[in-house]
């Protein structure tokens, strides 16, 4: 279906091919020992330019869990990026030893570029502020998991909507379903960029922008907490100042509904008291491993995997 693909951003696939990767995703969770070899022989190189805890390492999961190998760095300093090698002439030279690739950079645009010099499907994993189209997905899984189905919910964005390129990618994503209602807390410099508002207004999505979470907390189906993202700051100063904007504790929780689920794509810093990680509403640590359910699902898809001889 995906077969020989890039994904740059979430817009690249359509909602049927979404709706058939989280199936795939959701029966690969039902039946592990489902696509266990079928991605034999196949190497995944993951070029990480930026650090990476999750989406590095669900890849690498993923693929193991597929049967195939994994290369890569987790840094750049490690690569000959740092004698000065063109990030062209990196992907190109990647091509040559991996059948799919997996890269984050803190450079906006920098995947497109590359996916456009390397021979092999690449896929984004985070741009700068841009997209992070596999944690979308991420998201997108652990929503219909556990709230049943995507459309129909009332999201709350809460945090640094400016530069978390996860809202941004998610944003856009939720635009596409049906009956979908979002409400963006933020303090007045981490508003959501201004192509979003647009974006949002156009295709008449229902939504308001507040700084407060206690008075929205109890209208909404999903919370996504965001992190304050420190390396996207030009001032210590500003981020200082922002950074404890909004904590989520047991206290807010009282005031949420008994079936509201909180995702956060995580790393979490200050802003969820760990005092939350007991509330059963708190389902981040389960959203990180669908994530690798959703990621075995897509390089099976993007590696061309025939699902019917292995599931
Ligand atoms: N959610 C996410 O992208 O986490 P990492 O930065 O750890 O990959």
């Amino acid at each position: 279906m995906l077969k020989g693909r890039s994904l740059i951003e979430p817009l690249n696939l359509s909602l049927e091919e979404m709706d058939e990767l989280f199936s795939l995703a959701e029966k690969i969770e039902a039946e592990p020992a489902c696509l266990q070899k079928s991605c034999r022989g196949k190497v995944l190189a993951t070029l990480f330019f930026e650090p990476s805890t999750r989406t590095r390492l669900s890849f690498e999961a993923a693929m193991l869990r597929l049967g195939g190998n994994c290369l890569g760095f987790a840094e750049p300093g490690s690569s000959s990026v740092s004698k000065g090698e063109s990030l062209a002439d990196t992907v190109r030279t990647v091509s040559c030893y991996a059948d799919i690739i997996v890269m984050r950079n803190p450079k906006e645009g920098a995947a497109l570029l590359a996916s456009r010099y390397a021979q092999a499907p690449l896929i984004n994993a985070g741009d700068g502020g841009h997209h992070h189209p596999t944690q979308t997905l991420t998201d997108l899984l652990t929503i219909r998991r556990l709230k049943g189905a995507i459309g129909n919910i009332k999201v709350g964005f809460c945090g640094d909507l400016r530069f978390g390129r996860t809202v941004h990618s998610l944003v856009g994503a939720l635009s596409r379903y049906a009956g979908i209602e979002m409400v963006f807390i933020s303090p007045p410099e981490l508003r959501i960029p201004e192509y979003l508002r647009g974006m949002l207004q156009k295709e008449h999505i229902p939504c308001e922008e507040t700084g407060s979470l206690e008075n929205v907390i109890g209208s909404l189906d999903v919370l996504y907490m965001t992190r304050v993202q420190q390396e996207r700051f030009f001032n210590e100063e500003d981020y200082i100042r922002l950074k404890d904007s909004y904590i989520l504790n047991g206290n807010k929780m009282e005031l949420a509904r008994k079936d509201m689920i909180v995702l956060h794509p995580l790393p979490r810093v200050n802003e969820i008291a760990l005092e939350v990680d007991d509330d059963p509403r708190a389902v981040y640590f389960k959203q990180a491993k669908y994530g690798m359910y959703v990621r075995m699902a897509l390089l099976a898809s993007i590696l061309g995997v025939n699902r019917a001889e292995y599931c």
